[in-house]
């Protein structure tokens, strides 16, 4: 049956596990996957600049000994004609086996997915969610961290606009144990709705800070974030806070020994250089890690819709 992933909670806890056993299970045999989505294809849309998650969903079907079809322009696709997502998505479903779709608007992937007739992967929609990059997130604290109980973790940042931040607590919600420390400027704290959803329900706990030096000492994971330009309606508000966090190595000396760093990538101010040299950031490790998780994501749609 097809089946698209617009949200990280279309994926249940027990799938989301299950998704991470079968990136380790690739991680250690990645000869048992080469061969396992042959003459199936994949059609990447992307309507918003994207390097890593475009190449990754790509890197990941070649692996799976797929084929990709690729729109990396949307200034040169039917869109600047003016079709809309839904007929893009009907005419690309007669070219593709499964797509994964980036577009600037929140909902676009969920119209796509409603008039594709194979699987939508949402490579990011606007503001909104961004799943698979989530997935990429959750493989890296369960290979650093064992796991995700009882783990504290900080997101600082873009937490108003950053979708990977409101994927990653939709998902990290569901597991038991954990709280985080929202750390950011008034002005881009995170969506009320997010906490009214994910966080609150639960009765998880969690503090909001503007200060990461206060928070670094209580954290298992800090989740840095950029401040997402794009989503701005002017640009002076974006320069005065474009550079509120810059964590350095000074900053780092406030972190835990097992303290872990993430960062969705692309970064621009917000870690400087001198980071990347501690054993404790892993943000490079991510991307490899997101690349399994888009093989395990693929594999388990293309198999679902075959049946
Ligand atoms: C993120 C995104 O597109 O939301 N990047 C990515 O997919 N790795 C984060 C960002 O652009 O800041």
């Amino acid at each position: 049956m097809k089946r698209s992933v617009i949200d990280i909670l279309d994926l249940s806890v027990e799938e989301l596990n299950g998704l991470m056993d079968t990136a380790e299970d690739i991680i250690a045999h990645p000869d048992d996957y080469a061969d396992r989505c042959r003459r199936k294809k994949l059609v990447t849309l992307f309507f918003e600049p994207s390097t890593r998650t475009r190449m990754s969903f790509e890197a990941a079907m070649y692996e799976l000994g797929g084929n990709v079809l690729s729109m990396t322009d949307a200034a040169s696709s039917s869109a600047s004609k003016g079709e809309s997502v839904a007929d893009t998505a009907r005419v690309i479903s007669c070219y593709a086996d499964i797509i994964a779709m980036r577009h600037p608007k929140e909902g676009a992937a969920l119209v796509a997915a409603n008039n594709a007739t194979v699987p939508v992967i949402n490579a990011g929609d606007g503001g909104h969610c961004h799943p698979t990059q989530t997935l990429a997130d959750l493989l890296t604290i369960r290979r650093e961290k064992g796991g995700f109980s009882g783990l504290t973790v900080g997101l600082c940042g873009d937490l108003k606009f950053g979708r990977t931040v409101h994927s990653l607590i939709n998902a990290l919600s569901r597991y038991d144990g954990v709280r985080y420390v929202l750390i950011s400027p008034e002005e881009l704290k995170l969506p009320s709705y997010v906490k009214e959803e994910a966080i609150k329900p639960r009765g998880i706990p969690y503090e909001q800070t503007e200060s990461l030096e206060e928070a670094m000492p209580k954290l298992d994971v800090l989740y840095m974030t950029r401040v997402q330009k794009e989503r701005f309606f002017n640009e002076e508000d974006y320069l005065r806070l474009k550079d509120s966090y810059i964590l350095d190595p000074a900053k780092m000396t406030l972190g835990r020994r097992d303290l872990i760093v993430m960062h969705p990538l692309p970064r621009v101010n917000e870690i400087s250089v001198a980071v990347d040299r501690d054993p404790r950031a892993c943000y490079f490790k991510q991307v490899l890690n997101g690349k399994y998780m888009r093989m395990s994501l693929i594999l388990k749609l293309l198999e679902e819709a075959a049946s």
